[in-house]
C-alpha cells in the first residue's frame, strides 16, 4: 500500500521521538512492502518562531491532503507562565484538530507486565488494566464562546453541546466496546452540570435503540478520578466530554509506570492524526533520554487506521521484546542506560 503521511515533529523532544517513529515505519514499509511518503511540516511554538502562526497554512495543507498526520509534541516554556501572551502554541493544536474535524480523540491505557513496579500505584491493583478513553475533542469548554469583561475582572468559557456532537463519538464508543469486554462507561457532572444532562439522555436513547447488549455505566468525573486510582482494572471503555477527558486521561496515563508509553488517535469522518498523550518535555530536549515509544505506538496506531493490523501487531510485539529485556530509557530503566535512538534501534530491528 502507498500511503502520504504529514509528520508533525514539533517542539521539546517532539523531533527526537518523532525520527524513532519513522525510523519504525520505515522498517515496517520494509518488511510489508509498503511506500509510505512523508511531508514534513511545523506547528507550536516552532512555527511561531519561524511564521508568527502556531499552524502555517502550508502545515495545514499537508495535513488535509494527508491520509494521516503524525504528530510530535507541543509547548514551550516561554509561553506557559505568561497568560498574557496573544499566540500560544497550543493554539496550533486546538485549530488543526478543529479543521481537520478530529471530533474523536482514542487514549489507551494499558500496563506492561514488566513494568508494573514502576507503577506509583500497588502492583496488585494495576495488574490487568487495560482500558481506552473516548474522549470528546472538538467541543464543549475548549471551543465554546470566551469573554473577558472590558476591566478585566470577569472571565468565562462556555461549555456547549449539541445532540449531533454526542451522538458521532458515542457511536464509535460503543462500537469500540463492542469490539473489546463490551462495557461503556460514561463519565460526566449529570448531578451538576445541564450539559451533561444531555451526554446522558443522547447516550442512554443511543442506547436504547443501537447498543442495547453493550453494558452501559455511568460515573460522575470526581468518582472516575477516584475509581481510576483504586481499581483502573474495572474499566473497559470511557467516554467522556473534552475538559473531563483531558484531565482524567493524564491521571491515566502514568498508571502503567510512565508517561512515555502511551500513544494517540484523534479521529473524524475524513481524518486522522496521531501523537503520543505526553507533552514536549522541554527540560529532555536533545539529551537522547525521552522515551520514543508512545510515539512509537502512536505511528502503530495510525497502522491499525490503515487496516495494516498485522504491521500494528508486529510493532507492539517488538514494543513489548524492548519492555521485557530491559531496552528502555533511563526513567524506565534508570540502570541499563538506552538512549532514544537505542530504543527506536531496537524497535525498528525486531519488526518480523
Ligand atoms: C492534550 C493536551 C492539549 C489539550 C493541550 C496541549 C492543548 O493537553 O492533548 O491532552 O488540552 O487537549
Ligand atoms: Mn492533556
Amino acid at each position: 500500500m502507498k500511503k502520504h503521511i504529514a509528520v508533525i515533529p514539533g517542539d521539546g523532544i517532539g523531533p527526537e521521538i518523532t525520527t524513532e517513529a519513522i525510523k519504525v515505519l520505515d522498517a515496517v514499509a520494509h518488511a510489508y512492502g509498503h511506500e509510505f511518503h512523508y511531508t514534513y511540516a511545523d506547528m507550536g511554538a516552532i512555527a511561531i518562531d519561524k511564521t508568527g502562526n502556531p499552524l502555517p497554512e502550508a502545515t495545514l495543507k499537508a495535513s488535509l491532503e494527508s491520509d494521516a498526520v503524525l504528530f510530535g509534541a507541543i509547548g514551550d516554556p516561554k509561553y506557559d507562565n505568561n497568560p498574557n501572551a496573544k499566540v500560544r502554541p497550543e493554539q496550533g493544536l486546538l485549530a488543526i484538530r478543529k479543521a481537520l474535524g478530529l471530533y474523536c480523540n482514542i487514549r489507551p491505557v494499558k500496563t506492561f507486565d514488566a513494568l508494573l513496579h514502576q507503577s506509583p500505584l500497588k502492583e496488585e491493583r494495576v495488574q490487568g488494566t487495560d482500558f481506552v478513553m473516548y474522549r470528546e475533542l472538538t467541543g464543549g469548554i475548549y471551543f465554546g464562546e470566551k469573554k473577558l469583561s472590558e476591566d478585566k475582572n470577569t472571565a468565562s468559557d462556555l461549555c456547549q453541546y449539541t445532540r449531533a456532537e454526542i451522538e458521532r463519538i458515542a457511536h464509535k464508543a460503543f462500537a469500540a466496546a463492542r469490539k473489546r469486554r463490551n462495557i461503556l462507561t460514561l463519565v460526566d457532572k449529570a448531578n451538576v452540570l445541564e450539559s451533561s444532562r444531555l451526554w446522558r439522555r443522547v447516550v442512554t436513547e443511543l442506547h436504547e435503540k443501537n447498543y442495547a447488549d453493550v453494558k452501559l455505566e455511568f460515573l460522575f468525573v470526581d468518582n472516575a478520578a477516584m475509581q481510576m486510582i483504586l481499581a483502573p482494572n474495572q474499566f473497559d471503555v470511557l467516554l467522556t466530554s473534552n475538559l473531563f477527558g483531558d484531565i482524567i486521561s493524564d491521571e491515566g496515563s502514568v498508571i502503567g509506570g510512565s508517561i512515555g508509553l502511551l500513544p494517540s488517535a484523534a479521529v473524524g469522518d475524513k481524518h486522522a492524526l496521531f501523537e503520543p498523550i505526553h507533552g514536549s518535555f522541554p527540560q529532555g530536549a536533545g539529551k537522547g533520554i525521552a522515551n520514543p515509544i508512545a510515539m512509537i505506538l502512536s505511528a502503530a496506531m495510525m497502522l491499525t487506521h490503515f487496516d495494516m493490523d498485522q504491521e500494528a501487531a508486529a510493532v507492539a510485539t517488538a514494543v513489548d521484546l524492548a519492555l521485557a529485556t530491559g531496552v528502555c530509557t533511563p526513567e524506565v530503566f534508570p540502570e541499563n542506560n538506552y538512549s532514544t535512538s537505542d530504543v527506536g534501534d531496537f524497535i525498528a530491528k525486531n519488526i518480523a
